[in-house]
């Protein structure tokens, strides 16, 4: 089994790069179905969850070319299948937004349901509501399982036209947004989303659209105005040219917290570079709260974070409520949890949007950690420090969490179960061993 081992207690000091937004490049993906020219992806991640979606395509029929490293041109002209591979649609959440992509390209879209992270219930209600809400039919295929219950395996989604319409999302959904975007673009008329996520891959999606000629707007509101397009070719001009369009993929929000948290965490002076600041701020502030030197700061042109902590400094605690953004994001509450273990005195955590955020509990208290979990959340009591330990990776950000904890602790720690921290992370070793971790990946058969 693969894993990471960590020798502990290097400050991280220096300068690292974030890649692209996993959580972006997941939908930008699937949307070049609706393209009806080739188009150029910059900035994508080398993560597993790319690897996934890039091989959809191509078994749907689309032409991907890799140009460089971190980029890729894709053409889904020819694509003339609506079915995603069940094996392949099974291996990742996002597979989901196939089914918006294929229904608004083709009308027609059959998925399995989507594998991912394991955070406690992942329904797909809204995203069906919002299908629904434009006129498809919806089908849900059910199985039964060894025990005889029944199950649902795949959806299949049906539409003899899309219509614009109202699609009131009755949870704030990330990926049912992203959907309703998604087959709503080329649908007849106008689609109204109401109460829509606001995250930053919301954006860049819509921003990746308009680009190609959708007519998006309130994309980063909770109102989200799509009015319907025949074709999505770059713009008028470019009909009939050769000319492609590129589009780099937004930097990773989540990456870059997990790396304000990890020098942090190790009293360390680190500058992260491809950042959008006003993304960090919630996350920013949470850090100053505990102490921490949190700075904007030019460097060639580009407007960079510093994190700093000097070397014997103590932390101090601080509360943590995840929500939607712009609130503190989910996808950082395991990592701030790690930092939390090491400061002075008593830190709260309530998780508002998944149930089952706190598999990674038991893992940092093998490392010393004195964490009592509630039913939504976590109280921790700080210690001076965690001792390594064999750890495993429960899901993506609980695996960067163990890093965290893992860089600051003393002694060696080893991670197992990391195919999960490669979903997401791109190069995270040779990241963070560029910046003074002592890391390496062990590959075992
Ligand atoms: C996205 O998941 C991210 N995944 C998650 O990233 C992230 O944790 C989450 O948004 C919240 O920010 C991708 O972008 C691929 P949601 P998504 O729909 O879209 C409920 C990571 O570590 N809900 O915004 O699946 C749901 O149960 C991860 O990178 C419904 O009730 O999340 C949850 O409580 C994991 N019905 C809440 O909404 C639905 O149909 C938010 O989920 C959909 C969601």
């Amino acid at each position: 089994m693969d894993k990471f081992v960590i020798q502990g207690g290097n400050r991280l000091k220096g300068d690292i790069y974030v890649s692209g937004a996993k959580n972006s490049v997941v939908a930008l993906l699937p949307a070049t179905l609706l393209l009806d020219v080739p188009c150029i992806i910059e900035n994508v991640p080398d993560i597993s969850d790319v690897k996934i979606c890039l091989t959809i395509l191509e078994e749907l029929g689309a032409t991907v070319e890799k140009l460089r490293e971190g980029t890729y041109r894709i053409s889904t002209v020819d694509v003339t299948s609506t079915e995603v591979p069940a094996e392949l649609a099974r291996k990742m959440r996002a597979s989901y937004y196939f089914l918006g992509a294929l229904l608004g390209r083709s009308h027609r879209a059959v998925a399995a349901m989507p594998g991912g992270c394991n955070l406690g219930e992942r329904p797909i209600d809204q995203h069906l509501l919002a299908f629904e809400s434009l006129g498809a039919e919806t089908m849900l295929i059910k199985k039964i399982d060894n025990d005889g219950t029944a199950y649902i395996d795949a959806v299949e989604l049906k539409a003899e036209t899309l219509y614009g319409s109202t699609v009131s999302l009755n949870v704030v959904s990330v990926g049912a947004t992203m959907n309703a975007i998604l087959a709503a673009v080329k649908a007849d008329g106008t689609t109204v989303i109401e109460n829509c996520a606001r995250e930053p891959h919301i954006v860049d999606l819509a921003n990746f659209l308009n680009y190609m000629g959708a007519h998006i707007s309130g994309a980063g509101t909770h109102k989200i105005i799509v009015e319907g397009v025949q074709k999505l070719i770059g713009n008028d001009a470019l009909e009939g040219s050769v000319e492609e369009r590129t589009y780099a993929v937004v930097p990773d929000q989540i990456e870059a917290g997990t790396f304000m948290v990890a020098a942090a965490a190790t009293r360390g002076d680190v500058l992260i570079h491809g950042v959008i600041p006003h993304h960090m701020k919630d996350i920013a502030e949470r850090l100053v709260e505990c102490g921490v030197t949190v700075e904007e700061v030019e460097s060639d042109d580009e407007v960079c974070i510093r994190v700093s902590v000097s070397e014997n400094r103590r932390l101090r605690p601080t509360n943590i409520k995840t929500e939607p953004y712009p609130g503190f994001p989910t996808d950082m509450q395991p990592q701030m949890a790690a930092l939390l273990c090491i400061v002075d005195g008593q830190s709260n955590i309530s998780e508002q949007v998944w149930e089952d955020r706190f598999r990674y509990v038991a893992e940092l208290r093998l490392m010393g950690a004195q964490i009592n979990t509630t039913h939504d959340g976590a109280i921790i009591f700080g210690v001076p420090g965690l001792h390594g330990a064999k750890v495993k990776a429960c899901d993506l950000r609980a695996g960067a969490a163990m890093i965290i904890a893992g860089l600051a602790a003393d002694g060696t720690t080893e991670i197992t179960d990391i195919h999960h921290i490669e979903r997401g992370y791109s190069n995270i070793v040779e990241k963070l061993r560029g910046i003074g971790a002592d890391m390496k990946r062990i590959s075992e058969d």
